[in-house]
């Protein structure tokens, strides 16, 4: 039995690669290295001491598909692949639907044909729009997503809800992920984002190792306490280890399945506390002992104030808890970017 992870070489998926082999899982990667590099997956083969088994193309290409889960004994895919800038999103909208909503639903049908009925899906806390109270709970209802990235996955999710709907064996977890930062801790794998990042803590590992000169805070007239924004980040490792402990919930174990419910399950993975922008650059000068220097500019367009999550849902039905705190965060980052100033083609 082996899991099937689409977008395996990303950020998120390499290191739930390595979480999933500490656990003992087989899997088989599917990724057309569209946003990513294949160093990556040799630096997760470094890691656990495995060969991986890896499929180079797109998830859109049934024949493919279908090819794979004929030659391997899939019980259950993890879904990450998908394109994930919110600017470009704006840009090119279509670019985005055909890969994250066409592309997926291509991939989901090739499954299901298959009798692969079980997903667990990288959703965002993007789909809750810019709700009025914090924290945000897995009832809240879902928002008016600010753009065509956020509705992607919006879609994907209802498209997952309806199609459990229709199927008593369908079972998907929707995993709505807050601010995923940091790198493992071994430095060999990270966030290794194309050109400018687009996210703050990769923009500050870039300042600090000297790539960029300056880090422009987005915003300094929220009404939050230091007035900057205030996000929930999480750790990648403990990200990881949610989505390990999402396929024990739905019985996915390393040596076989066990009976476990069916149907749509939603977690929050955050830490479910607030940092704010200019808090975690100090805590990040703090660990690391490197300055950062940053300047106040307007705010971006689309940007909401405040985002945490309540995550007690994840611990009581999966006995999964964030561990690692914002300091840790800030070692990994740096840790990483310091070992590979230029990404994995360095
Ligand atoms: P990433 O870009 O590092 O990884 C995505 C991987 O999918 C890449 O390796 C890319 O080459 C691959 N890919 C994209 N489209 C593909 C396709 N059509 N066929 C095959 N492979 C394809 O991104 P990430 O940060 O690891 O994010 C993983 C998932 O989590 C994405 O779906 C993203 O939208 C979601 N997510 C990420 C964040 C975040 O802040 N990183 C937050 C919320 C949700
Ligand atoms: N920020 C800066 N300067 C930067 C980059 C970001 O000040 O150079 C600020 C932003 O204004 C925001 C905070 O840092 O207040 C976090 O911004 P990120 O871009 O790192 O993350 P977002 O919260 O905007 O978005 C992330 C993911 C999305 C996902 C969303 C869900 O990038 O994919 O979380 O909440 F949809």
């Amino acid at each position: 039995m082996a899991i099937l992870v689409t977008g395996g070489a990303g950020y998120i998926g390499t290191h739930t690669l390595v979480e999933l082999s500490k656990a003992g899982y087989e899997y088989v990667v599917i990724d057309n290295f569209c946003n990513s590099d294949k160093k990556a997956i040799e630096r997760v083969e470094e890691l656990t001491g495995k060969s991986i088994k890896l499929y180079e193309g797109d998830i859109a290409d049934c024949e493919l598909m279908d090819k794979i889960l004929k030659e391997n004994n899939i019980n259950a895919c993890m879904h990450f692949a998908g394109l994930k800038a919110v600017g470009e999103s704006v840009e090119k909208p279509l670019m985005y639907f055909k890969n994250n909503v066409i592309g997926s639903i291509k991939m989901l049908d090739v499954l299901i044909k298959n009798g692969v009925k079980k997903i667990i899906f990288s959703s965002s806390a993007t789909v809750y729009g810019e709700p009025e109270t914090m924290p945000i709970t897995e009832g809240f209802p879902k928002g008016e997503t600010t753009n065509p990235y956020g509705r992607t996955k919006s879609i994907f999710e209802d498209i997952l809800i309806d199609t459990s709907k229709a199927d008593s064996e369908m079972t998907a977890v929707l995993l709505r992920y807050f601010n995923p930062v940091g790198a493992h801790e071994s430095g060999r794998i990270g966030e290794d984002p194309e050109g400018i990042p687009n996210n703050l803590m990769p923009y500050i590992t870039q300042v600090a190792v000297g790539k960029r000169d300056i880090l422009h805070v987005f915003g300094d007239d929220y009404d939050t306490p230091d007035c900057s924004g205030i996000r929930d980040f999480i750790h990648v490792t403990d990200l990881a280890d949610g989505h390990v402990k999402a396929l024990k919930k739905i019985g996915v174990l390393p040596d076989g399945e066990v009976p476990a419910d069916t149907g749509v399950i939603i977690y929050n993975l955050g830490t479910g506390k607030g940092t704010s922008v200019l808090e975690l650059v100090k805590a990040f000068e703090e660990a690391n002992g490197v300055k950062v220097p940053y300047e106040i500019t307007d705010r971006r367009p689309g940007d909401v104030a405040v985002m945490y999550c309540d995550a007690s849902k994840a611990e009581k039905e999966m006995g999964w808890k964030a561990e690692r705190n914002i300091e840790k965060m800030c070692a990994d980052a740096w840790n990483w970017q310091k070992n590979n100033p230029e990404g994995y083609k360095g």
